[in-house]
């Protein structure tokens, strides 16, 4: 693999994407990786990412020289260009000049392997407050910007690059095909890893796990744990069967979604619970949003134990197939010490108490990759290109106790907003569009001739590359001005729809 040497920003990630995205494979590791567990990966080059840090700062983390001995090409950008710098004898100052945005680069004519005919003139993206002044001995410096006098460095000959702006966000719009130039020209790297080989290779490591052996996979409906199921079954054939637990607080069709155009894609075996009433139940009366959460993960985990039981008649299901993506993976093994905002009860998520081996053909993968695979895999758009949706589902979006009259409100409205919104052509759009009732507030209102007293409707569109951050997505008014026509007219209860105009931070996505 690539391998991305993650200093601690939120960059790390997204360069691994990026890399990916030049069909090379790409992993994270902690700046903490010595330079034997580095090459104990084989890595066929090395991506040093950047940091919050300042290079002069005390426990700044630093790039251990050994590692530019070590034959391995390396491209460091904005903390990991400045490491690369100071590593191999270069020269670090705080200049003064913070440059902090968009900013111009400028690339001289002859524009080295990196930059040569890209525009003489082209916005990048910069976040530094320290610069370097002096290249290392063998460096050519193939790029400037106001800020920063060597704003990239190149050696071809030892395969060491870098820039200081940030190649991987789409503010720098050439920055791929930078990365890109690095990954190919500079590093020799064959571009490899395609969508197919992805499906060949997991085909193969799924079946040396399962063997001959049974596997069970809980569906949410979501993509993840759709396309994971998918690939077992493309590996295993009718040994793999699907558990859907339908909790009543799907959106309108989502079962049907499944049950019809996922079997038909996929022709996988499919068994459904129906435990509306057990969580209807659970919930009566809960207006805690933690509690509700907690509620709903655990009825949902009793449903899957009793449905695995049922099918032990069957055969001996040992392994249990989960959605778990590349991110969680890296999240889990570098997340300590974040504060935890809410428990996500990712429906599909079981203890670790259950007597399973786990069959995870996701964990090396980012969502785009997964829909990717959907697509090889014959699953339909619905479902491949389905926005998130959490798994305590509505239960989640009635601010309030959770009752069945409420759910079959909030249903229709979402059910409208959904179609607007997908007639408009806006689905790609937006990331996700939470439909919220506020089951406990009242206001009033004229309709025909009478007064109402009904309850708000929250439209909550948000645009967001990761659900980490998120900004409330301005709608068409023509569009905005249909779904709440829509939904006063048609949906009985409701006599006002409100537009959430909250970015994340400080709202959530979810409201609860
Ligand atoms: P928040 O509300 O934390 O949501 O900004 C971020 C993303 O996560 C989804 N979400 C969940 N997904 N189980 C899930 O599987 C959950 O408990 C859960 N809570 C929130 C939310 O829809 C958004 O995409």
């Amino acid at each position: 693999p690539v391998l991305v040497v993650d200093f601690g920003a939120q960059y790390a990630q997204l360069i691994a994407r990026r890399v990916r995205e030049a069909q090379v494979y790409s992993e994270v590791v902690p700046h903490t990786a010595t330079v034997s567990e580095i090459l104990d990966k084989n890595p066929l080059a090395i991506v040093l990412s950047g940091g919050p840090s300042s290079v002069y700062a005390e426990n700044a983390p630093q790039v251990d020289p050994k590692l530019f001995e070590t034959g391995v090409p390396v491209f460091g950008i904005c903390y990991g260009f400045q490491a690369m710098a100071r590593a191999l004898g270069g020269a670090v100052e705080q200049t003064g000049t913070r440059e902090y945005g968009r900013t111009d680069l400028s690339v001289p004519a002859e524009g080295g392997a990196l930059h040569q005919e890209l525009p003489g003139s082209h916005p990048v993206w910069m976040s530094h407050g320290d610069a370097v002044t002096k290249a290392p001995e063998g460096f050519t410096v193939t790029a400037t910007s106001e800020g920063a006098p060597v704003a990239a460095f190149e050696d071809t000959e030892r395969r060491f690059a870098g820039v200081q702006y940030h190649p991987e966000v789409h503010h720098s719009p050439h920055g791929q095909e930078v990365l890109r130039r690095f990954l190919h020209d500079i590093a020799g790297i064959r571009p490899q890893w395609t969508t197919s080989s992805i499906v060949d290779e997991q085909v193969t490591r799924i079946r040396a796990q399962i063997g001959d052996g049974k596997a069970i996979c809980g569906l949410s409906g979501g993509v993840d744990s759709a396309v994971a199921a998918a690939l077992v079954q493309r590996a295993i054939g009718d040994r793999l069967t699907c558990v859907f637990v339908d909790h009543g607080l799907l959106r309108a069709g989502e079962r049907a979604q499944v049950e019809r155009d996922y079997v038909a894609a996929t022709g996988i075996n499919l068994v459904t619970v129906d435990a509306r009433e057990r969580f209807l139940n659970a919930l009566a009366g809960v207006t805690d949003p933690e509690e509700k959460r907690k509620i709903i993960g655990r009825e949902f985990i009793r449903v899957f134990e009793q449905a695995e039981r049922d099918l032990k008649a069957e055969g001996d299901y040992r392994f249990l197939v989960q959605g778990t993506l590349y991110p969680d993976v890296v999240e889990s093994g570098g997340g300590a010490g974040t504060a935890n905002i809410k428990s996500h009860h990712n429906v599909g998520g079981l203890p670790d108490d259950l007597q399973f081996e786990l069959v995870e053909p996701l964990r090396a993968l980012f969502k785009d990759e997964v829909r990717r695979v959907g697509t090889e895999l014959g699953l339909p758009e619905t479902i491949v290109q389905r926005q998130p949706f959490p798994g305590p589902g509505l239960g989640i979006r009635i601010i309030g106790a959770v009752d069945q009259e409420r759910l079959d409100t909030l249903r229709q409205a979402d059910a409208i907003a959904r179609e607007e919104l997908t007639a408009a052509g806006l689905d790609r759009t937006i990331w996700q569009c939470p439909v919220v009732l506020l089951a406990d507030v009242r206001s009033v209102g004229v309709q025909g001739d009478g007064r109402t007293y009904g309850h708000p409707i929250v439209l909550r569109p948000v645009s967001s590359e990761d659900a980490m951050t998120a900004d409330w997505t301005r709608l068409p008014y023509e569009v905005l001005e249909r779904i709440s026509t829509r939904i006063t007219n048609e949906v009985a209860e409701v006599n006002r729809v409100v537009l959430d105009v909250t970015s994340k931070p400080p709202g959530t996505i979810e409201w609860e």
